[in-house]
């Protein structure tokens, strides 16, 4: 995703971070660009926290912002009004299909002609190959466990089963019960053929897959 950016843009540019979470992607973005404005994204009050705890980059290239992406308005909460680049990774699969669609098309107002979309996220191998489409499911799941044997860390599980344990956080878990009545798993995965239709319809010239590792994807698509 980074070599793309810098492709495009060079050093300098404003990106959009969608559903940073604790700003996994935004701080190393920031670490690689040192002229990079970041506007981080997300809904999660207990993520926004550790995020604005452990990124420290000073307000001038970070901002972060509080917003729920299924509302329409979350653009009207951005201190800017157009950016060079949206970004995500492993966040809009959240989102239903016809919400995603919207939000493609409001994608579109904050870039323009030439901008790009960059977003990482699992995607639905085509009905035409189902048996690969499972097949690349299950080693999704072998590679991600082997990468925490090599590298030993909680599961996704895990991890916020012992999060919760931190009494400072409570009151922001039960914010988050609200907002996520459904709690951290979210699978509204689509093929990437379906994504580009979606994105060309909302004003994306091209869009195209730019790396891809098993059913994990990053997508690029030009304003
Ligand atoms: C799996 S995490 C990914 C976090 C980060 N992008 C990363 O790659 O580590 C998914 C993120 O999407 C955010 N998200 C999901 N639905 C959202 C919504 N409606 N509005 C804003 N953020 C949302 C979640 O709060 C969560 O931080």
């Amino acid at each position: 995703m980074f070599d793309t950016l810098e492709a495009r843009f060079g050093e300098r540019f404003t990106v959009v971070d969608l559903g940073c979470g604790p700003g996994s992607l935004s701080s190393r973005l920031l670490d690689r660009f040192p002229l990079a404005r970041v506007v981080a994204v997300d809904f999660d009050p207990v993520l926004l926290f550790l995020g604005r705890r452990t990124v420290h980059a000073g307000p001038r290239r970070l901002t972060w912002v509080e917003a729920d992406l299924r509302d329409p308005s979350w653009r009207s909460q951005l201190p800017v009004s157009r950016a060079d680049a949206v970004v995500s990774t492993t966040a809009l699969h959240w989102l239903r299909p016809p919400r995603l669609r919207s939000l493609y098309r409001e994608l579109a107002h904050l870039l323009r002609r030439g901008d790009l979309f960059l977003d990482g996220d699992h995607r639905a191998l085509p009905t035409t190959v189902p048996e690969l489409g499972r097949l690349a499911h299950d080693a999704s799941r072998i590679a991600r466990r082997r990468l925490r044997e090599a590298a030993p860390a909680p599961s996704w599980d895990d991890w916020w089963a012992e999060l919760e344990k931190e009494p400072e956080l409570r009151p922001l878990f039960a914010i988050r019960r609200e907002r996520y009545p459904g709690g951290s798993h979210h699978e509204h995965t689509a093929t990437v053929g379906a994504h580009r239709r979606w994105l060309r319809a909302a004003g994306f010239r091209e869009s195209a897959p730019v790396w891809q590792q098993l059913d994990d994807f990053v997508l690029a698509a030009l304003r």
